[in-house]
């Protein structure tokens, strides 16, 4: 991999800027920036409703997207809709998932909010009990609890597929293959394994599969949801209205099939289209490439991390269990205390506090104040690694 020339890729790293906060959103190449001006510049029009060729070209644009993302998932890609965000993927399954007294819902206390409170809601509005499995300070499970939650009573497994806290990698296979012996549906969230190893989701067999599209390089207000095939019939959608209908008279309506069912109004086109120049890019690098690079630096932040006399690292200290997000402490000063000195000292971009993972960092980690987060993608190096690690020393 050359990241000096993928570095050229993303102008605006030729900013004073060591971001390493990609777990939020990660940064935009050249070319998704270029995809949505072109849009905007060349041809921007609504998807599906003019015979005019702005339209068309609008309308073609935006399904080669889904095509694109469909290819880099290895589905169908009618199985592929564009959201806003993870969060609204999630909610959209809980949303129309109908439960009975008796019934149950399983996840875990590892989850960030967007796949916790869903489920809280839902739990509520059935009166159905929401089961919840303990991860060990590490973020790992032990698969006895799963087993012991899960039974014919469970109506959906809720579970991410990487910390977004820990960075701890929970070993999903393993979790999808139990839900579906007792046939339970089983919903992942992907918002931080997506954008950091290939995802077969054929070979991975979930029922629904959430990720967040500007943190694998697409535009904000994109998001990714899968959802396969055989429930597109009994999944309903969040929102109806326009274009996403096969007929309309005054007293009824069918609705359309495939995405398209579930992308109600004038959806966020160029954001889609950039969504599809952004896997694009992500597929020319190639993911196990980004796997291994990242693993590396991951490696060599945590080695590093740890010869610091008196920093806490927390999350598996084993790299090949966790991705780059690395979460730490620093003796008497707050979260939000280290993030504002690592910028004022070397402009270096950190996540500080909660992480939208309350239940975790209050009930299991019992860290009040929350942590700080470094967390890498493969636009950085080796030599921002050692600038972070000196001003670190520098702090303590
Ligand atoms: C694991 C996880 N799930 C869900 C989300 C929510 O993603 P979005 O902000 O795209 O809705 C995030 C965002 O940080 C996340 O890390």
């Amino acid at each position: 991999m050359d990241i000096k020339a993928i570095r050229n890729d993303f102008k605006i790293l030729g900013k004073e800027v060591i971001y390493l906060d990609s777990a939020a959103t990660s940064l935009t190449p050249d070319c998704v920036v270029a995809a949505v001006t072109m849009y905007y510049s060349e041809y921007n029009a609504n998807i599906e409703r003019g015979v005019y060729s702005f339209s068309q070209e609008a309308s073609r644009k935006y399904e080669e997207a889904h095509a694109k993302v469909a290819a880099f998932f290895n589905v169908d890609e009618k199985e592929i809709i564009f959201t806003k965000n993870c969060t609204y993927g999630i909610n959209l399954i809980a949303h129309s998932l109908k439960l009975e007294k008796g019934d149950t819902i399983v996840t875990t206390l590892l989850e960030h909010h967007s796949n916790y409170l869903p489920w809280l809601r839902l739990g509520n509005k059935y009166g159905v009990e929401v089961k919840r499995i303990k991860p060990t300070i590490d973020g790992f499970f032990n698969m006895k609890d799963f087993e012991a939650a899960i039974d014919s009573h469970t109506k959906i497994v809720a579970v991410t597929h990487v910390s977004n806290c820990l960075g701890t990698i929970v070993p999903v296979q393993e979790i999808i293959a139990l839900a579906h012996r007792k046939h339970a549906l089983v919903l992942i969230d992907g918002a931080q394994s997506a954008p950091h190893f290939s995802i077969n989701l054929k070979d991975l067999g979930c029922d629904f599969f959430s990720c967040s599209g500007h943190k694998m390089l697409g535009p904000t207000g994109t998001g990714i949801l899968y959802i396969k095939e055989a429930l597109h019939e009994s999944t309903e959608p969040f929102e109806i209205g326009g274009g996403m209908i096969d007929e309309v008279d005054v007293e009824h309506y069918t609705l359309a099939q495939g995405w398209e069912k579930f992308e109600a109004g004038t959806p966020n086109i160029a954001g889609g289209v950039g969504l599809g120049a952004a896997v694009q890019y992500l597929k020319k690098i190639g993911m196990k490439n980004i796997e291994d690079y990242e693993r590396k630096l991951t490696r060599k932040m945590i080695e590093g991390m740890k010869t610091i006399k008196n920093l806490v690292i927390l999350g598996p200290q084993d790299p090949e269990k966790r991705t780059g997000v690395v979460p730490f402490k620093i003796p008497n000063m707050t979260p939000h205390e280290i993030a504002f000195t690592l910028d004022e000292i070397a402009h270096i971009a950190i996540r500080s506090g909660f992480h939208c993972c309350h239940p975790l960092l209050k009930s299991i980690l019992n860290e009040p104040d929350g942590t700080a987060r470094a967390s890498l993608y493969f636009y950085n190096t080796e030599e921002e690694v050692d600038i972070f690690l000196d001003a670190l020393k520098e702090i303590l």
